[in-house]
């Protein structure tokens, strides 16, 4: 039986790249990734196999850049979810979201909760947008809560308490701009993910090239430890 691919997982990566390329300000390659995220998202869609497809939007270290990049795609990202919740409607999507939406502006943390509620019973497609989202911290939280329970520490239980876990094992991990790295993205669900790694900045990346990566996921062998 070939691979099924459920759980897409993106590292949208080299929108400042493909900006600078071109003489541009780094913030519209950030306005170009947008539309990738939804031509990507629409394709997922409608694609038999995938359910979930979660895009790394905005890392817990990507704080760190400058306030007036930052500020720009927290606007980008209302901006977006106020035009796209028409495309999340029409095609059956639900958003939804992992990461500490907290340190977020209380109007975006309401934005964001609002389309969730506006798309919860979709079921064409799950979009997990990660946002404010880190592996390793979130991985902490989790053992500090069943600490604090005194449950006893196994995968069976961690598992549960990771927040991102519930949209089940990654099967496609990619990452765009080259690099090849995971950023603290997804380290628990991605213990037996399909690893690829693309020059394609991602505001050139398109559907195209993920029913290339979906081809090649399907002629590999995943083993899971076996033989
Ligand atoms: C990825 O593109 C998007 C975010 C991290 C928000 P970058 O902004 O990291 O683009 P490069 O890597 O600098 O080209
Ligand atoms: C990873 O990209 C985070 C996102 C795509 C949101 P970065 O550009 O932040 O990663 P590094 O700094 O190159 O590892
Ligand atoms: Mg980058």
């Amino acid at each position: 039986m070939s691979n099924i691919a459920r759980h897409v997982a993106i590292i949208m990566d080299g929108n400042g790249r493909w900006a600078t390329e071109r003489g541009l300000k780094r913030v519209k390659g950030h306005e170009r990734g947008a539309e990738t995220v939804r031509t990507v998202t629409t394709f997922a869609s409608n694609h038999p196999e995938i359910e979930v497809l979660t895009l790394y939007a905005f890392s817990t270290e990507n704080w760190r850049r400058p306030k007036m990049e930052v500020d720009f795609l927290m606007r980008l990202l209302d901006n977006y979810l106020k035009n796209e919740t028409k495309t999340y409607i029409k095609h059956q999507i639900r958003f939804e979201t992992i990461g500490d939406l907290s340190r977020f502006s209380s109007a975006l943390q309401r934005r964001i909760a609002a389309v969730k509620e506006e798309t919860k019973g979709f079921k064409r497609l799950t979009q997990v947008l990660a946002l404010n989202y880190g592996s390793q911290d979130e991985i902490a939280r989790a053992a500090a809560q069943l600490c604090r329970s005194g449950e006893a520490i196994s995968v069976e239980t961690l598992g549960r308490r990771i927040e991102s876990a519930r949209f089940g094992p990654v099967d496609i991990l990619i990452r765009t701009g080259g690099d090849q790295r995971l950023s603290n993205f997804l380290l628990w669900q991605s213990a037996y993910a399909e690893l690829f790694f693309t020059p394609t900045l991602w505001p050139d990346f398109d559907p195209d090239e993920l029913e290339t990566i979906i081809a090649e996921f399907k002629t590999r062998t995943r083993r899971f430890g076996g033989i």
